[in-house]
């Protein structure tokens, strides 16, 4: 009897936490309905279900399968995220509160609004109370019809999520008809765009290292390139370009893209480690992020860089400059051991060793000293151009405790009770 009541709250428990830990999770909301796999395909394809799902206090107005084909069809991926973008409100509504507008019509901030490429009311949506009870939503873009009725509710999880179900596309204005915002996969012009971007010397070493052709290839299926800019390559500390093997230079410039589609939204909430193109599924030379803020910054293990600016970002290609070249440790020596906060770095041997061919060269650093100096307690490193690039060495800036412990809490609340339970009965 006991062990039965056991299990029951055992059982209660983990589906409990089950639901918590997957609440804000859209894609699992959207899998357990098939007419919405099409709109459920696409947010995963755009990764806008990651934009979802790192927001609280969001709506999105679902299109069954075939009302979104009318959208969808023949168009261009980043069209398709743009049209989509504008379907995920920035605040919660769930049926009642569409029934309860004030003044019987609003305007509400979407998806699309954050990308800063939405001019003229095209990042807002009209939501209006019309007669006979229905609810109309629109473009707020001068002109749009309120065309799009509520049907049906999908699901809420208050007052995080809410997912209703519209009768047909929010169309804002010169979405469709207009060229896609960038070229999109193939059409793309790598070496065009980073030059215009203020990284070429990087441009030149893909094309000198034939990485180019790599790149190319991989555009096609998905591609994410983190460039380091022209001032990146004056840093002290950089290892000598000229005294690499044009195996290490691929490695290096392969080290600083991913094969997978990252747009800055994903990177800013994924935790994953970032696989590279030199990583080879093997687990090795991937890239770390931290966030603070609106900031990301990637970590090599020896060199940290922040992300600068995105040049593209058409799906499924997106291309960004970082401030600092990235060093893979496994190319260029080991990792410090990161230090106890506020501590100086007295490890002797912190300097970076080319590993693949010691005999190259006993100093592989242009323009530094052969062993340079500890840093100096909570002084920030001096070797980049840039302040803010290099200052969270020791991945102490990392953003992840903070937001896994909201988890964590649930969890030890959890067992508190469960273990409660099991001695009661
Ligand atoms: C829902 O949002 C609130 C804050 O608005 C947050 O405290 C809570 O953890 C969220 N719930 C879930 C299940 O994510
Ligand atoms: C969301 O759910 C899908 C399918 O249910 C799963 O594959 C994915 O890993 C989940 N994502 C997160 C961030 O938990
Ligand atoms: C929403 O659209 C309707 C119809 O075009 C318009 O009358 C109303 O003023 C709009 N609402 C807001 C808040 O702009
Ligand atoms: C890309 O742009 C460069 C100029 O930066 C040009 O030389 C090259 O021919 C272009 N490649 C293609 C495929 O259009």
């Amino acid at each position: 009897m006991a062990t039965a009541l056991h299990s029951v709250f055992l059982f209660l428990i983990l589906s409990l936490l089950t639901t918590i830990i997957s609440a804000h999770n859209i894609t699992n909301i959207l899998s357990e309905f098939p007419e919405y796999s099409q709109f459920n395909t696409f947010l995963s394809q755009t990764k806008l279900a990651d934009e979802i799902n790192s927001r609280q206090a969001i709506t999105i107005l679902v299109l069954n399968n075939g009302v979104l084909s009318t959208l969808t069809d023949k168009q261009p991926l980043p069209v398709i995220k743009t049209a989509l973008s504008i379907h995920v409100l920035l605040d919660y509504y769930d049926p009642q509160k569409l029934h309860q507008i004030s003044k019987g019509t609003t305007l509400t901030t979407t998806l699309y609004q954050t990308t800063g490429n939405a001019q003229d009311n095209l990042g807002f949506v009209n939501i209006t109370d019309l007669k006979g009870g229905n609810v109309g939503f629109g473009s707020a873009a001068p002109g749009s019809k309120l065309d799009s009725t509520y049907t049906k509710s999908v699901k809420q999880l208050p007052y995080n999520i809410s997912v209703l179900e519209i009768s047909s596309p929010i169309i804002a204005p010169g979405i469709l008809a207009a060229p896609a915002p960038a070229p999109s996969g193939s059409d793309v012009n790598i070496t065009a765009l980073l030059e215009k971007a203020g990284c070429k010397i990087f441009t030149s070493l893909i094309v000198s290292s034939g990485v180019i052709k790599t790149f190319q290839s991989a555009i096609e299926k998905s591609l994410t390139i983190f460039a380091p800019s022209d001032g990146a390559f004056k840093a002290p500390r950089l290892p000598d370009l000229n005294k690499l093997t044009n195996a290490q230079v691929v490695s290096l410039i392969e080290y600083h893209a991913s094969p997978d589609y990252i747009p800055f939204g994903t990177l800013r909430t994924s935790k994953d480690p970032i696989n590279t193109l030199a990583s080879n599924g093997a687990g090795i030379l991937v890239l770390t992020t931290t966030t603070a803020g609106d900031s990301v910054t990637l970590h090599s293990g020896l060199t940290s860089s922040r992300i600068a600016e995105t040049v593209l970002d058409a799906t499924p290609v997106v291309i960004f400059t970082v401030d600092s070249v990235l060093l893979p440790t496994e190319l260029f020596g080991k990792a410090p051991s990161p230090a106890p906060a506020g501590e100086p770095v007295a490890s002797p041997s912190p300097t970076p060793v080319l590993a693949p061919s010691p005999n190259e060269s006993p100093s592989p650093f242009a323009d530094s000293p052969p062993a340079p100096p500890a840093e100096a307690p909570g002084e920030v490193p001096a070797d980049a151009p840039s302040d803010d690039s290099e200052n969270s060495k020791s991945d102490n800036g990392n953003a992840g405790p903070v937001m896994v412990s909201p988890v964590l809490s649930v969890l030890l609340t959890v067992s508190t009770i469960v273990i409660f339970f099991i001695i009661l009965s």
